[in-house]
């Protein structure tokens, strides 16, 4: 496959994630232009990556294979109705947007191959993981080439069906904010058994760094891998315990139910 060239409209934080990670893979700076309405974004981006950058996004999309909507979710029917008129036939439509369905965009657009994405903020770091859902117009090298791009910021997993994107959003577009919390609760609950903040911070930071690593290098399951670090009758199954009998796993489903729904209301608001 050869270089795909792609455009960026919208030149944040996601989009200058997805270009260093790009660049990292060996990806060409002249394959990549990227416009922003921002001069001093366009100059950021283009002193970074040393890409080409433009005010206007129509002229950022000219011999572009694949088009990246990296703009809010806000303004993204602003961009389309402007973009629609200048996109062509074979050009592939990616979109990071959250809450931006693929009928919005095609109502924007017109129909379009299309693969709306759900990435996380640990992309930044290029530790992210993103959902991907491709619509019918979309072809094998087209789907490719959005994996390659979201494959540069993390890890990037197919979805069968565009729905799936609510519960991407739940697990792990939410997710690490979940992630934040429990290291909250955590330090503050080993500074008050009597550690000094910062320790009890720098133990749970540690310990859910090396719980992760552990799990993603493993070939058992997260269950069993707690099986195995839970004696019976020892410290680590008085925690389990006491997690359990607080309602833990109903109340981390319904904490997820609730976040799919509210990305279910917000799509249903931004495609207006
Ligand atoms: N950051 C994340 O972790 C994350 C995770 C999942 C999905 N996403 C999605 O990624 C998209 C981008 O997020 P982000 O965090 O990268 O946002 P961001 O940093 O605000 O980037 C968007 C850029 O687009 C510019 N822009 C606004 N209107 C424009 C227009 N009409 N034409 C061209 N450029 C325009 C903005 O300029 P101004 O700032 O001057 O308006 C800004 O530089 C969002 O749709 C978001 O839902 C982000």
């Amino acid at each position: 496959m050869t270089a795909p060239r792609i455009a960026f409209i919208g030149a944040g934080n996601m989009a200058a994630s997805l270009i260093g990670g790009l660049r990292a893979q060996g990806v060409d700076a002249s394959a990549i232009r990227a416009s922003d309405h921002g001069a001093e974004q366009r100059a950021k981006i283009n002193a970074e990556h040393g890409i080409q950058t433009f005010a206007a996004n129509a002229e950022a999309i000219v011999g572009a294979d694949v088009i990246v909507l990296a703009v809010k979710p806000q303004v993204m029917k602003a961009v389309c109705l402007d973009l629609a008129a200048h996109i062509g036939a074979n050009q592939l439509i990616v979109s990071i947007a959250a809450g931006i369905t693929c009928a919005s965009l095609e109502s924007w657009l017109g129909p379009r191959a299309i693969v709306r994405c759900m990435p996380n903020t640990p992309a930044l770091l290029r530790q992210g993981v993103s959902g991907l859902y491709a619509n019918q117009q979309v072809s094998a090298t087209q789907r490719q080439q959005a994996e390659q791009l979201l494959g540069a910021v993390g890890l990037a997993l197919w979805l069968e069906q565009e729905q799936q994107i609510d519960a991407v959003t739940a697990v792990s577009g939410s997710g690490p904010a979940y992630f934040f919390l429990l290291i909250e609760a955590m330090t503050a609950a080993g500074e008050k058994l009597g550690l000094p903040r910062d320790t009890a911070a720098q133990l749970t930071l540690h310990t859910a760094l090396g719980a992760a690593r552990m799990a993603v290098a493993s070939e058992v399951d997260a269950a069993e891998l707690r099986r195995r670090v839970t004696s019976p009758a020892g410290t680590t199954e008085a925690a389990i315990n006491s997690f359990q009998a607080g309602g833990f796993e109903a109340l981390v489903e319904q904490a997820l139910n609730a976040a799919a729904r509210r990305s279910a209301e917000l799509a249903e608001q931004l495609g207006q």
